[in-house]
C-alpha cells in the first residue's frame, strides 16, 4: 500500500506514527505539493498566533466549506473576517450564554423523555439529534417539528459531502448533474429554507427574542463603520454557526459518555457531586463552577478525542516555522489528536484522568498543548457555548438516568470524518434514577 492509500485508510494511525518515527516536524513531498506536519505546541503557537497572518486557511478548505457556508466566519479572512467576528462575538458573551442555557436543558429533557428504561440507545445518534435541536432553538428559534427529520438528513448529507470533497483528488463542481451533487444541493436548499423562514418570521414580528439570528439581524459594527449585515451575509453566518455548532459538540458528547461509562469510579463521583450540589434542582449556568469535575470531564474527553482532530493551514508566503524554512504555498498541519496525547505534555497521556483539568492542576499544562478549539484570532467562537452545552447535557441526563455501556462497547474506535466520531456509535442501556 503506498503512502496516500495508507493515509486514506488510517489517517489517525499514520499521523501518530509519522510523529513517533520522525519527530516534531515532518516534511512530505506529495506530487507537486509540500506537506508539513508539526507536532510540537511551540509550532501550534507559531501557526495559529504569532505567524497567523502568513498561515492562512487553504484554497481547498475555503472552496469546500465555502460551498455550504458561503463567506461565513469559518471561511472568511482578513479585514472582512475581523469585522464579522466583531459583530458576531457579542452573541457569545456571558449574558447571552445564560439565555441559551435554559434552551439546552429544556431540549435535553425533551430528548430523553422518549427513553424507555431498560432500552438500548445509541448516544452518538441521540447527541446528534439533541445538538441539532439545540442549534435550531438557540440560533433560529423557530418551530421545525414538521421538517425535523428532513433537517437531520440534510445535515447528514452535507457532512458526508464535505468529507468526500476534502478527500477528493479533484474537486468536482457542485452544479454537476450527478446524484451526489444533486443530493448536496437539495440538502443545502433544505437548510436555506429553514434560515429563510426564520429570517422572514423574525422580520415580520420583531421582538426582543434572544436567539442568535435576532442578534445577527440587529447587530452593527459599532467599532467600525456602524454597518449592518446584508441578508446574504446573515444567511452565510447563520449557516456557518448552525453547521459548526452542532456536529462537533455531538461527537464530543458521544465520546464523553463512552469515557465516563468506561470509568465507573469517575461516573459515580460525578453523579454524587451533581446530587450534592443540585439537590434535585435543575442545572443552570451559574451552578457549573460549583461542580468542577463536570468541566474537567468534558475537557479530558476533548483532549483524548478532539472532534477537530487536525487543523489545516497553508503558507501565504515564504516563512520560517520551528527553525525550518517553509516555502509559500506549502500545506501546514497541526494535530490536536497527536499533540494532546504526547507524554512530554501530559502524564499517562492515553489514560482518562479528568483531574488534570481541575482548576488547581490546569495551569501546569503547556498553553498550546491542549487546543481542541484552535487558538489565536480564529479560535472557535463557540468554545464557551460548546463547553457549557456539554456540561448541561451531561448533568441533566445524569440527574434522570443511570447509563451502562452495552456489553460489546468496551472498545469503540475513532472514525475521523469531518468530526472525530465513535465508529458505530456508543450503545448504552438506560435505567431511570427518579
Ligand atoms: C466541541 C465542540 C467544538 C469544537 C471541538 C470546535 C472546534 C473548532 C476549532 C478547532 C476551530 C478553529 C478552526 C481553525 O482554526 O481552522 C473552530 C472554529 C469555529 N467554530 Fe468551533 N468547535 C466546536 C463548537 C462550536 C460551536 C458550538 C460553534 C457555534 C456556536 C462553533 C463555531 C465556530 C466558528 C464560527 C468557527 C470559526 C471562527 C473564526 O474563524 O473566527 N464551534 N471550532
Amino acid at each position: 500500500m503506498n503512502f496516500l492509500q495508507q493515509i486514506n485508510t488510517d489517517p489517525l494511525g499514520v499521523t501518530q506514527s509519522l510523529h513517533q518515527r520522525y519527530g516534531d516536524v515532518v516534511f512530505l513531498k506529495l506530487g507537486p505539493y509540500n506537506w508539513y506536519s508539526f507536532f510540537h505546541p511551540d509550532q501550534v503557537k507559531e501557526i495559529l498566533v504569532t505567524q497567523a497572518r502568513d498561515c492562512v486557511k487553504g484554497d481547498r478548505y475555503k472552496q469546500v466549506l465555502g460551498s455550504v457556508d458561503g463567506n461565513g466566519l469559518i471561511v472568511s479572512e482578513g479585514e472582512f473576517w475581523a469585522k464579522q467576528r466583531r459583530i458576531i462575538q457579542p452573541a457569545f458573551n456571558h449574558n447571552c450564554l445564560a439565555n441559551y442555557a435554559e434552551a439546552m436543558v429544556a431540549e435535553t429533557k425533551r430528548t430523553v423523555a422518549s427513553w424507555e428504561p431498560g432500552a438500548m440507545v445509541d448516544m452518538a445518534a441521540e447527541m446528534t439529534g439533541l445538538t441539532l435541536m439545540v442549534a435550531n432553538r438557540v440560533f433560529f428559534n423557530i418551530d421545525v417539528k414538521k421538517e425535523a427529520q428532513e433537517l437531520a438528513s440534510a445535515v447528514d448529507v452535507i457532512t458526508k459531502a464535505l468529507y468526500r470533497d476534502f478527500g477528493a483528488l479533484v474537486l468536482l463542481p457542485d452544479w454537476l448533474p450527478i446524484p451526489s451533487k444533486i443530493e448536496k444541493r437539495r440538502a443545502i436548499a433544505t437548510i436555506d429554507a429553514v434560515i429563510a423562514r426564520a429570517l422572514k418570521e423574525h422580520r415580520s414580528s420583531p421582538n426582543d427574542s434572544k436567539d442568535v439570528l435576532s442578534m445577527l439581524i440587529s447587530a452593527a459594527d459599532t467599532e467600525g463603520d456602524g454597518s449592518k449585515m446584508s441578508d446574504e451575509q446573515i444567511r452565510d453566518e447563520a449557516m456557518t454557526l448552525f453547521n459548526a455548532g452542532h456536529d462537533s459538540t455531538a461527537a464530543a458528547l458521544a465520546w464523553t459518555w463512552w469515557l465516563l461509562l468506561k470509568h465507573p469510579d469517575t461516573y459515580e463521583q460525578l453523579i454524587s457531586d451533581l446530587d450534592n450540589c443540585l439537590e434535585g434542582r435543575k442545572i443552570d449556568l451559574s451552578l457549573l463552577p460549583r461542580i468542577p469535575l463536570l468541566a474537567a470531564v468534558a475537557k479530558e474527553s476533548l483532549r483524548l478525542y478532539p472532534p477537530a482532530w487536525s487543523i489545516p493551514r497553508q503558507a501565504a508566503a515564504d516563512i520560517e516555522l520551528g527553525g525550518y524554512k517553509v516555502p509559500g504555498g506549502s500545506f501546514l498541519n497541526i494535530f490536536p489528536w497527536v499533540t494532546q496525547r504526547d507524554s512530554r505534555f501530559f502524564d499517562r497521556p492515553e489514560e482518562f484522568l479528568p483531574e488534570r483539568f481541575l482548576p488547581e492542576n490546569e495551569r501546569h499544562h503547556h498553553p498550546f498543548a491542549f487546543f481542541p478549539f484552535g487558538a489565536g484570532g480564529h479560535a472557535c467562537i463557540g468554545k464557551e457555548f460548546a463547553l457549557m452545552e456539554m456540561q448541561l447535557v451531561i448533568a441533566t441526563i445524569c440527574q434522570q438516568y443511570q447509563l451502562q455501556l452495552a456489553p460489546n462497547q468496551q472498545d469503540v474506535k475513532p472514525n475521523p470524518l469531518i468530526s472525530l466520531e465513535p465508529k458505530g456509535g456508543v450503545q448504552v442501556i438506560v435505567s431511570a434514577r427518579r
